[in-house]
């Protein structure tokens, strides 16, 4: 559906923040973006509305490239954000939501997309008898510490220490979803 746009995307925007940990492979990542239980939201913009190039503005990290380049596509789409997630059993076996990426274009920063994609992926995590949304965050990640704990995500209790990443999660508000009743 996305395919190589949306490797693009999470490339331009997270490569600089994976090298120091886990390093980073473009064929790794597009298996696991295009794996059978990959989800996607993505929100696209019509090529016309973006310059080619873009000042990298989304991230407090030094590191950071910048300009991302985009490709000209023929069919005039680009996907300007996207949430990955997967339904999947959390180390407790309880169902859960892993949001895998949460990326958003530099020119399309700070307004309001990661949030409103966060919401959604929670309204369908709830939906559908999900227990917690658990996702990995770089500790290096500013901007993202801050989008996460403002929509109440707080530290996992299996988040490890000194790895340069940790593990938020936010459980199922009771009297949302499928909660059984007593
Ligand atoms: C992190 C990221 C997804 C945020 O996307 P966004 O659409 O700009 O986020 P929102 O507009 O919904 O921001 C909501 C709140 O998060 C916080 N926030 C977002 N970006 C921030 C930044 N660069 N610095 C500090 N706080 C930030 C703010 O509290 C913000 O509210 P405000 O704009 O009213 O101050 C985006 O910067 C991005 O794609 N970064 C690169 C990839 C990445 O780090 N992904 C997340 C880890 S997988």
């Amino acid at each position: 559906m996305c395919g190589d746009r949306c490797l693009h995307l999470v490339k331009s925007t997270l490569h600089h923040l994976y090298l120091p940990v886990w390093g980073w492979s473009d064929s790794d990542k597009k298996k696991q973006l295009e794996a059978a239980t990959s989800r996607f939201v993505i929100a696209f913009a019509p090529n016309s509305s973006l310059p080619e190039k873009q000042p990298h503005a989304g991230s407090d990290c030094s590191e950071a490239p910048p300009f991302i380049a985009r490709p000209l596509l023929e069919d005039g789409q680009v996907p300007v954000a996207m949430v990955n997630y997967r339904f999947e059993a959390g180390y407790t076996g309880e169902p859960a939501l892993y949001l895998y990426e949460l990326v958003v274009d530099p020119a399309y920063q700070r307004l309001g997309l990661a949030s409103h994609l966060v919401r959604l992926t929670e309204a369908m995590a709830w939906s559908s008898a999900m227990d917690a949304i658990i996702l990995t965050e770089f500790v290096d990640n500013k901007a993202a510490a801050a989008l996460y704990r403002r929509l109440g995500f707080t530290l996992d209790k299996a988040s490890p220490r000194g790895k340069g990443y940790e593990i938020l999660s936010k459980h199922r508000p009771k009297g949302k979803g499928s909660d059984k009743k007593s």
